[in-house]
């Protein structure tokens, strides 16, 4: 199983949307795909389960709790796709040792192929438990400053706290084409800073800045290689084949 974990400091980077549409991807392409929510605002958690009463017992607290992983694992109302759920009961776990997850997953052989893990935008013990699992790490960064920040600290405490640095991507969200080439113009200036600063670690895929996103997490709308959506959808599939998805799909 390969562990992908969207994770950064700073909040409203893509983190949710990116990971329910590459996991979604990998499903549809045919994977068996498990996707763990870390964060208590719950985005994923919501989007995959019908009624979020599921999650009372069954969830990613108890797992680190526990270190029960198969029995805490719900299914998902996305074909293909399972889920370890939030839960409240997260914020208990702040000071659990930094590498319990990353234990638990090699000890379980789960049936999966693909683990996609949506962690908070914070630093904290749990973040390094998804951080310390993931066997690919991507932060999404639009270019502004506290992107740009929030990044360099993330390579910092990866460097310093973990053996993740090189695993560690930064992945360009939010993205739009260059209007000029004037390297004066603001946005060819953070790319010029991102690129400078972070080289080989930008993954070699950018996300478009599309509201189709928003529409297909919040209405469940599909993305298609159709007209309109045929950037997001190329896009989506570049991610998800440099996550280690080799088959694609047409729809997801
Ligand atoms: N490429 C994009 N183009 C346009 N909108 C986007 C793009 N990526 C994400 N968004 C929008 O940005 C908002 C934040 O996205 P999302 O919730 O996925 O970020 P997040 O990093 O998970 O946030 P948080 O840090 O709060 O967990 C959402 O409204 C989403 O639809
Ligand atoms: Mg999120």
């Amino acid at each position: 199983m390969r562990s992908i974990c969207f994770s950064s400091i700073k909040g409203g980077t893509g983190k949710s949307s990116l990971c329910i549409l590459v996991a979604n991807y990998a499903a549809a392409a045919g994977y068996r795909v498990l996707v763990a929510d870390l964060d208590i605002q719950n985005s994923a958690s919501s989007y995959y389960l019908d009624s979020p009463d599921e999650a009372d017992r069954k969830n990613i607290a108890s797992v680190l709790h526990t270190e029960r992983l198969a029995e805490n694992i719900l299914p998902s109302v996305y074909p293909g796709i399972d889920l370890l759920a939030s839960s409240l009961d997260l914020v208990k776990l702040r000071a659990i040792g930094d590498r319990t997850l990353r234990r638990i997953l090699i000890s379980s052989n789960l049936p999966y192929d693909f683990l996609f893990i949506d962690a908070a935008p914070t630093y904290d013990n749990l973040v390094l438990n998804a951080l310390n699992a993931a066997d690919l790490i991507l932060t999404p960064v639009a270019f502004s400053q506290f992107d740009y920040k929030g990044a360099l600290f993330y390579e910092a405490q990866l460097r310093r706290e973990t053996d993740k640095l090189s695993a560690w991507r930064i992945l360009f969200n939010f993205h739009r084409p260059a209007r000029t080439d004037n390297p004066d113009a603001l946005r060819n200036q953070y790319e010029s800073l991102f690129r400078d600063s972070f080289g080989d670690r930008i993954a070699p895929v950018a996300i478009p800045d599309t509201a189709l996103i928003r529409r297909s997490i919040d209405t469940g709308e599909r993305i298609t290689p159709s007209q309109a959506k045929a950037p997001l959808h190329s896009a989506i599939a570049s991610l998800a084949a440099y996550c280690g998805v080799e088959r694609t799909t047409a729809r997801f």
